[in-house]
């Protein structure tokens, strides 16, 4: 098709619908429609914006190479400036292309978790334009673990920067849904290929280093790359328990506000007997004082509550489930207009550590703790 023709004037699939100026089209998870595909390439191709489905959360995708696409990104999520985004690739030799230089350490990572939620950082080429890293000499790259994903960056022929597909500072989008509510009008396309299967965001990884540092907990935990890489740290903001100065430069996403939640809230965290008491003395104090109370909760404890809305992540015992729900229940909670949010916190091991990570920064690190 000719680059001049309008983004919107492409013609629309059955199962798709307009909500304002974004196409919605529901697309097969295991056997995307090539024509779904194609039209949704043709977007990017065309400098447009369209979201979809990764194994971790929704993304916003543009053309990586292009800045005047990448720009719109910004534009729709009113996204800060100085946050780069993640590049997503669909073969290993587009990291070739994309970064200067892919030490040992993080050829083993991408054989050994790749296609997954594993974001490396390494030193840029000069393919990629500034606007995509803000100008930093890094770059984030990851190759995701979904069919509907890989197929629209293969058919696209170009790597596709993406953030997850949410208002800035929003929770990220773990359905179709939730893209629409914070992005309808704003981007081109949604691809809907149902919940996505992980809830939390990649881990990201900075290789640039003699010592890989984790930037970011996320859906491959840290547990497992300590097997494979023997050396690994965690950078300290990964587990504050306070707002810190972070290093801008290195981790330019750890210091704005995240899956801020609108309702003003609380994480008790500690032995689950301890944290459950005191969940029901916040929740008494806070019903006195006539404030519309929500708890997220887990399966162990739900049952104990009598706050206005009640909602359970899942069981203790099973920290996968609990990222899997913990956005989607975040925005319920909001739609629910409770006034407070009290939550509960679990053990930072395996996806814990991604779901307490998330859940300090929604709390704006108002945390309890109780022993
Ligand atoms: O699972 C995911 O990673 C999702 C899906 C869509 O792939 N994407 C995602 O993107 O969570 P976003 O933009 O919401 O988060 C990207 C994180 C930010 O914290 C950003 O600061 C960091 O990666 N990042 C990106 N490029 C970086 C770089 N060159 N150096 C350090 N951090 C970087
Ligand atoms: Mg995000």
């Amino acid at each position: 098709m000719p680059r001049s023709r309008p983004v919107a004037a492409t013609k629309s699939p059955s199962a798709a619908k307009k909500l304002k100026d974004t196409l919605l089209i529901k697309i097969s998870s295991e056997k995307p429609e090539i024509e779904k595909i194609q039209l949704a390439a043709n977007v990017i191709n065309k400098g447009g914006l369209v979201a979809f489905p990764t194994e971790t959360v929704y993304g916003l995708g543009a053309d990586a190479l292009n800045s005047k696409a990448v720009e719109k990104i910004f534009a729709a999520k009113k996204r800060p400036p100085d946050n780069p985004i993640i590049v997503h690739v669909a073969s290993k030799e587009d990291v070739y292309r994309l970064a200067k230089s892919v030490p040992k350490g993080a050829e083993k990572l991408m054989s050994q978790f790749w296609p997954g939620p594993l974001t490396l950082i390494l030193k840029r080429s000069e393919l990629v334009p500034d606007i995509t890293v803000v100008g930093l000499d890094t770059i984030a790259i990851r190759m995701p673990n979904n069919e509907v994903a890989l197929a629209l960056i293969r058919e696209s022929r170009t790597p596709i920067a993406a953030p997850s597909a949410n208002l800035a500072g929003r929770p990220s989008p773990t359905t179709a849904q939730h893209v629409i509510d914070d992005l309808a009008g704003r981007i081109d396309v949604v691809l809907d290929a149902g919940p996505t299967r992980i809830g939390v965001e990649s881990t990201v990884v900075d290789m640039t280093t003699s010592i890989p540092v984790v930037l970011r907990p996320g859906g491959t935990p840290f547990e497992k790359l300590k097997n494979v890489l023997g050396k690994v740290d965690l950078h300290p903001a990964v587990i504050a328990a306070t707002k810190r100065r972070v290093d801008v430069a290195r981790s330019p996403g750890m210091k704005h506000r995240h899956y801020a939640p609108k309702a003003e809230m609380v994480v008790v965290e500690g032995k689950p007997e301890k944290v459950l008491e005191r969940v029901q003395g916040l929740v008494a104090s806070y019903m006195a004082k006539d404030k519309k109370v929500g708890v997220l909760a887990t399966n162990e404890s739900q049952s104990n509550y009598n706050a206005d809305v009640v909602k359970s992540l899942g069981s203790r015992s099973d920290p996968d489930t609990i990222a899997k729900n913990l956005f989607k229940l975040l925005r319920e909670l909001d739609q629910e207009n409770v006034d407070v949010i009290i939550a509960e916190g679990i053990a930072a091991e395996g996806l814990g550590l991604a779901v307490m990570n998330r859940v300090r920064r929604a709390a704006n690190f108002n945390i309890v703790k109780v022993s």
